[in-house]
């Protein structure tokens, strides 16, 4: 396929909200779909636990709503919350009529728990694999709509910005399998950017290595401003065994009744929350990381954040007797079992991990940025949904609910094309090969952010973090210099803005909130910062300001 030189819709990223919104767009015009790999690979692919709604009336809905506030450590911004979950329900309606599959018992929809949540009310697909099963049905459905084109294996290089207002993209081949190498300049009356979260600024990390920030980065750029970036939600439970991937082991384990353990075999949750494996994310993360510094008490020390070299800290479900482990999560017992591990017989090794930004591109309800012309949606965005810390399972929810709405405001809005955004006078192609060294810049840089500004983070560590992000920009922008384009150096680049926006938000922060936790101001202080930090352009400490929503 050529890719046309304009379309109606650019959507940027093919996880639950680019393709959510890329069906409603192609109701009344042509949409352009972009993905840096191949349709089908995203953040949405690899989500184990399960989709939150709720489905039983107002009430269930309230109950839903009040779970999200509280977890969001009161940052959460209610009015986005309330579109969440009044409209969540439709949503999972329309997927489920369109082809997803959620597991069922005599034909009633099978619901678990996870942290934070006053009751069972996630959905989850093939015990396990609710991200696949959201993204394969959805991926087909959009493959049946004449009007969607996508573009496999494409990066967005650049947000084309005509007289103040996104016009188009530029894109280029992102591999041997590109859909048409480019490079290429798209016109298009608006731009969605759905492409999901960043957490490879970190090494340690359950997502996948797509999840570069790269459409975060394009928009800061262009000029639209980010907000709440210094909340990065750190997974409690992904994998910690010396020469295994971080592999995410869902909450829902816990929902089924596992018990965190320390290296003394005690249930240490206790000390920390009285929902004790059920607390909230942020909660469990930091004592996790805590109990794997040896921190029986304490704030234990800001750069240390419980990797694998830590002191083991185990997920136990030996007895859990009343369901069959190995049926309920096939693929985290199957990759288990690749390490030796079995879920009835092992306590597994585990420790917090990079998953999920709260913050991003700043939005309103229904996907506008501060930019005109640009609009974003999912991981991606920031609406203030999640406040400081994100509900278990609400991300493919948000997905589906805010990219449907970003859709339909691109709709409303009915921005026509602008001449001046195509054909591109001097695009570089790619170049074939991936750059090896700039892969060592980025490898340090994601060292270096896991270590200073992890899930325990100190004004020095962060200045510690920005010193090797300038390191890191410094050296890439000496092959930008040198005329060279690839893949990796995009992502680097993107990286390292994304890098820069979480280190300043987070010095900015003088407090701890949510997943944002200071060792220096360790109490959360509603007076100073009961409010949303925002990046505009030129990020530096002076840029950060805060802003009651
Ligand atoms: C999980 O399965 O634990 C992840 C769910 C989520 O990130 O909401």
């Amino acid at each position: 396929m050529a890719i046309p030189l304009r379309v109606d819709f650019l959507v940027m990223g093919a996880g639950v909200a680019g393709l959510r919104a890329a069906v409603e767009l192609a109701r009344h015009g042509e949409v352009l779909v972009v993905t840096k790999e191949s349709l089908g690979e995203s953040n949405t692919h690899y989500a184990q636990g399960g989709i939150a709604v709720a489905t039983e009336g107002a009430s269930d809905v309230r109950l839903h709503l009040e779970d999200t506030v509280n977890a969001g450590d009161g940052l959460v911004y209610r009015p986005a919350a309330e579109v969440l979950v009044r409209e969540g329900p439709e949503r999972v309606a329309e997927l489920m009529e369109w082809g997803a599959a959620f597991d069922r018992e005599g034909g009633r929809l099978l619901r678990t728990r996870e942290g934070a949540h006053s009751l069972a009310r996630i959905l989850h697909a093939n015990g396990d694999a609710t991200g696949a099963e959201i993204s394969r049905s959805l991926v087909a459905f959009a493959r049946g709509q004449k009007r969607i084109q996508f573009a496999e294996w494409t990066m967005v290089a650049g947000l084309v910005v005509v007289d103040g207002r996104v016009a188009g993209a530029d894109l280029a081949g992102a591999g041997p399998l590109a859909t048409d190498p480019g490079p290429h300049r798209v016109g298009a009356r608006s731009v969605l950017i759905a492409s999901g979260g960043a957490g490879q600024v970190y090494s340690d990390t359950t997502n996948p290595a797509v999840a570069t920030g790269d459409g975060i980065a394009l928009a800061l750029d262009a000029g639209a401003a980010l907000a709440d970036m210094e909340f990065y939600q750190f997974h409690p439970t992904a994998l910690a065994l010396a020469g295994a991937p971080r592999f995410l082991i869902s909450e829902a384990l816990r929902g089924e009744g596992a018990y965190l353990r320390n290296d003394r075999g005690e249930r240490f949750m206790e000390r920390y929350h009285p929902l004790l494996e059920l607390a909230p994310r942020d909660v469990v993360a930091r004592a996790i990381a805590r109990e794997g510094m040896g921190a029986r008490s304490g704030e234990g020390k800001a750069g240390e954040t419980g990797t694998s070299e830590a002191r083991p800290v185990l997920l136990d479900l030996r007895h859990v007797r009343n369901i069959d482990l190995h049926r309920r999560f096939p693929g985290i017992s199957a990759f288990l079992g690749e390490y030796g591990l079995d879920l009835e017989r092992d306590p597994i090794p585990i420790g917090p991990a990079a998953h999920y930004l709260m913050g991003g591109i700043r939005t309103d309800l229904d996907g506008r940025t501060t930019l005109p012309g640009l609009y974003a949606a999912g991981e991606a965005a920031c609406t203030g949904v999640h406040g400081a810390n994100r509900l278990a399972s609400n991300s493919l929810l948000e997905g589906l609910v805010f990219g449907a709405r970003a859709a339909l405001a691109m709709l409303n809005d009915g921005l026509p094309l602008l001449p001046g955004a195509g054909p591109a006078a001097a695009l570089r192609p790619m170049a074939k090969e991936d750059d090896s060294l700039a892969d060592i810049f980025i490898h340090h840089l994601q060292k270096a952010m896991w270590v200073n500004a992890g899930l325990l983070r100190h004004e020095s560590t962060l200045r510690e973090g920005l010193v090797a992000q300038a390191e890191c920009e410094a050296n890439l922008e000496r092959f930008v210099e040198q005329g060279k384009t690839s893949r990796s150096l995009l992502e680097g680049r993107a990286l390292s803005r994304v890098a820069q926006a979480i280190l300043h938000s987070a010095l900015a922060r003088a407090e701890s909130r949510g997943a944002h936790f200071r060792n220096d101001y360790p109490q959360r202080d509603d007076r100073n910062f009961l409010r949303h930090s925002v990046v505009g352009s030129g990020v530096g400490d002076e840029s950060i300001t805060f802003e009651g929503w």
